[in-house]
């Protein structure tokens, strides 16, 4: 083995263990913290003059989430609403190392919405969300309860996170009109929000998973009107670590078909 093979050795052995670790992504040298929102830099001179952006300055959260709501609002279909998602430069996520917008899968007639945490790095290959093993364990959930069909899967940020960390509020945030907007075109019976994640996100709490799993709350849009009623359960990745939780999702699952089939059977009631 000559001196370059021993440093190429070396670079994959690297390479490897930071894969190992969950490290996903490159950055620049110097750490940037992309967590925050930079608010544009004012412009000297008089105050009438509009604001500018500092080159390269990310969009303020309302900037960014005065887009989403614009971008979404033009969507007439769940088609369309893809295309505005993948159009849409405002959340923080797209420059950290994402593939490509992940948006949803399933059935855009479907009567039931689950809404997820976010896209992990295999639904960043596929381009698909909760297709990797939580998402096979939900697929099988879903199936059992004779559910699967029904479903229209999406999650509150469509962009996957370095390292597979939790999204931030602001992230969530800048995404949160294309996720109401999905609801209003989909019109579901019931939505279904996995983890804790999505359940303080959509629902506005900061109360814990366990604490409001099962319950049916409602979830309210942020511009008027309330979506469908929402029901939170653990997340499938949580099962995969602690199986003995799974009768919980279970009891809350089978909860939510028995609504879904008295409302599908008589709407209304
Ligand atoms: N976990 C989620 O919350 N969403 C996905 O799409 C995949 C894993």
């Amino acid at each position: 083995m000559n001196a370059s093979s021993l440093d190429m050795a070396a670079a994959e052995a690297l390479f490897a263990f930071w894969r190992d670790a969950g490290v996903d992504a490159c950055f620049e040298d110097e750490p940037v913290d992309r967590t925050i929102f930079v608010a544009p830099v004012a412009a000297k001179g008089p105050a009438t003059i509009t604001p500018l952006r500092a080159p390269g300055a990310a969009p303020s959260l309302d900037e960014a989430a005065a887009e989403a709501r614009r971008l979404a609002a033009g969507a007439a279909t769940l088609d369309e609403l893809a295309e505005a998602i993948a159009a849409f430069e405002g959340c923080p996520l797209r420059a950290m190392g994402a593939r490509q917008a992940v948006f949803a899968r399933g059935n855009p007639q479907g009567s039931l919405m689950i809404i997820g945490e976010g896209p992990g790095a295999e639904e960043d290959v596929r381009g698909q969300p909760f297709v990797g093993q939580a998402g096979q364990l939900l697929d099988r959930i879903l199936t059992a309860a004779g559910l699967l069909d029904e479903t229209f899967i999406t999650n509150t940020v469509f962009w996957k996170t370095p390292g597979n960390r939790a999204p931030t509020p602001q992230e969530q945030a800048a995404c949160a009109p294309f996720v109401e907007r999905a609801a209003t075109l989909l019109k579901p019976k019931a939505v279904l929000l996995v983890g804790a994640s999505a359940a303080k996100a959509v629902l506005k709490t900061d109360d814990g998973i366990m604490r409001i799993r099962g319950q049916r709350r409602e979830w309210r849009l942020s511009e008027g009107g309330t979506a469908a009623p929402a029901i939170a359960t653990l997340h499938p990745a949580f099962l995969l670590r602690q199986p003995q939780a799974k009768g919980l999702v279970w009891k809350d699952i089978l909860d939510l078909s028995v609504r879904l089939r008295s409302e599908v059977v008589e709407p209304g009631a």
